[in-house]
């Protein structure tokens, strides 16, 4: 099967299959159709992958559906030693998948090292420790007893985004710590990363079928695996659009469990009482990680009147600097927008934002190439119901407005369809608390933003959609509750 070869951090050769790995082995995909994947601080074509037609999603479940069969009898301890070994093994391949991740996502190397490979080999520890204490009840009923049993849904589906593959890891460890068996769907413009976990999945000793991996077009594969009709579960992370299609195709077909994590625009809250520096350092964290594409970003930003000019003033000074380019390099500290038509969606949003009434403090514009790289962008006393302060761009672009008091702000932050996370700086602590229980998010960061942690559920609200990644919150998307009950009379 064929294989391509990249060269990671300080030139180290990676290789990874680009056929669809279905039982344990990578195939082509029926009719031979691939995909091109780039990458998008060159511009540069960097590999070709078998794209997955119906009849290969068709393959890949029939696959997993038999695994189940032999999965469902494996011991908790079994599958625990398998997802540590995996764990083991993503954590000693740590500098492959992070250049992978550079190369075909622009993701800085640095972030993936210090963040994204060692939160999914936490995700993926955690989730080991579940797979013995997926314990039911025992109810009392009159004149008998009650008691419920937390099974696997079985062949559950996942469908995950380009943005980071710690959302994948997310879905892998629940779903399989949970004890079932799952087909992935990795997105187009960065599949690789799942092509090298697949060799890893091989030699923690999975048995074949338990994961599978496809990647292909999300019309085509995607939407086929949101419809398949012995799919259990589906969970998806990605565009509101792709949400709806992914229920409508449920609701089509089986009704299968769906959870959806449909981004956001999630609020920065920063009072006058706050620690400035320590709000200056999250709130840029917040909107420049993965260059502003994180379902989490801190997009738009209500700082209180009195420090407002001040804030300001110093946000750009953060914001302004920035050495952009190949995201292998230690020096870089700004990655790309992971394609063409991601980058023109965020210069087109960038364009509404110059003619909305708010004033262009910084960035605005696409800096030299080659390379698809957006300049830090901060636009202030931006309008409550200007576009950009109420559509997720998925870039590095800053809403900025003023509020004057606790009620107004709880107001705007919570006038958006969005709800996913949030975050709110001050030292007050009645402050803190009344604001993080008046804010609609499914998280909100006291004095910080983002923190992910795998004991911590995450998800949103409204249209960021429903159930969880992560904490013990995520077993309920992935097992079921069924129940005996005994008279003793
Ligand atoms: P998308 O929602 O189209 O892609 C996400 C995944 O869904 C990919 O694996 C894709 O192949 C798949 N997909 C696409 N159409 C499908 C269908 N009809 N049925 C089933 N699966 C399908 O997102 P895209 O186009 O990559 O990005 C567009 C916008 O979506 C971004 O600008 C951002 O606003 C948002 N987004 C949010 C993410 C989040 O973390 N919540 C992640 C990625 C994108
Ligand atoms: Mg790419």
């Amino acid at each position: 099967m064929a294989s391509v070869t990249i060269a990671g951090y300080r030139g180290r050769q990676i290789t990874v299959q680009t056929g669809l790995f279905i039982d344990n082995q990578f195939v082509p995909s029926i009719d031979g159709k691939t995909l091109d994947v780039e990458n998008p601080s060159a511009g540069k074509l960097l590999a070709t992958v078998s794209a997955a037609q119906k009849e290969d999603i068709d393959r890949a479940v029939s696959s997993s559906k038999k695994a189940y069969e032999s999965w469902k009898t494996t011991s908790p301890s079994a599958r625990s030693q398998l997802i540590l070994k995996l764990a083991d093994l993503v954590e000693q391949h740590t500098e492959d998948l992070a250049s992978i991740q550079a190369l075909e996502a622009g993701t800085l190397y640095t972030e993936s090292v210090d963040f994204h490979v060692p939160s999914s080999v936490k995700a993926l520890r955690y989730f080991a420790g579940w797979t013995d204490k997926l314990d039911g009840l025992s109810l009392n009923i009159p004149q008998g007893l009650s008691y419920t049993v937390r099974l696997p849904v079985g062949v559950c589906g996942a469908i995950i985004p380009w943005n980071t593959f710690l959302i994948g890891f997310w879905k892998i460890a629940a779903a399989i710590g949970a004890g079932n068996v799952v087909v992935i769907k990795t997105a187009e413009v960065a599949p690789l990363w799942a092509q090298k976990l697949a060799e890893l999945i091989v030699e923690a000793g999975f048995p074949p079928g338990v994961i599978n991996i496809t990647t292909g077009l999300g019309t085509v594969a995607g939407q086929y695996l949101a419809e398949h009709h012995d799919v259990r579960k589906i969970a998806f992370t990605g565009s509101v659009r792709v949400g709806r299609e992914i229920l409508a195709a449920s609701s089509k077909s089986n009704l299968k469990k769906v959870s959806l994590e449909l981004g956001g625009k999630s609020p920065t809250i920063i009072f006058a009482d706050a620690d400035l520096n320590n709000a200056l350092y999250w709130a840029s964290l917040g909107i420049t990680m993965g260059s502003g594409q994180i379902c989490a970003s801190g997009s738009r930003i209500y700082v209180q009147d009195s420090i407002y000019d001040k804030f300001v003033e110093e946000f750009a000074a953060r914001l302004r600097d920035g050495i952009h380019g190949d995201p292998l390099l230690p020096e870089t500290t700004k990655g790309a927008a992971v394609s063409q038509s991601q980058a023109d969606k965020v210069m087109n949003y960038i364009k509404q934002g110059k003619e909305s009434g708010a004033k262009l403090v910084c960035g605005g514009e696409m800096l030299p190439g080659p390379g698809y790289f957006i300049a830090n962008t901060i636009f202030s006393d931006v309008p409550q119901q200007a576009t950009i302060m109420q559509e997720e761009i998925f870039g590095p672009v800053a809403s900025i407005a003023r509020f004057h008091t606790e009620e107004e702000v709880i107001a705007k932050a919570n006038d958006s369809p969005y709800g996913l996370s949030s975050a709110v700086f001050t030292t007050n602590i009645n402050t803190a608390l009344r604001v993080s229980q008046g804010i609609e998010a499914g998280t909100v960061g006291v004095n910080a933003w983002g923190l992910a942690n795998p004991n911590v559920p995450f998800g949103g609200v409204k249209q960021s959609g429903f159930g969880r990644d992560c904490g013990q919150a995520a077993l309920e998307e992935w097992t079921k509750i069924v129940y005996s009950s005994a008279k003793n009379r």
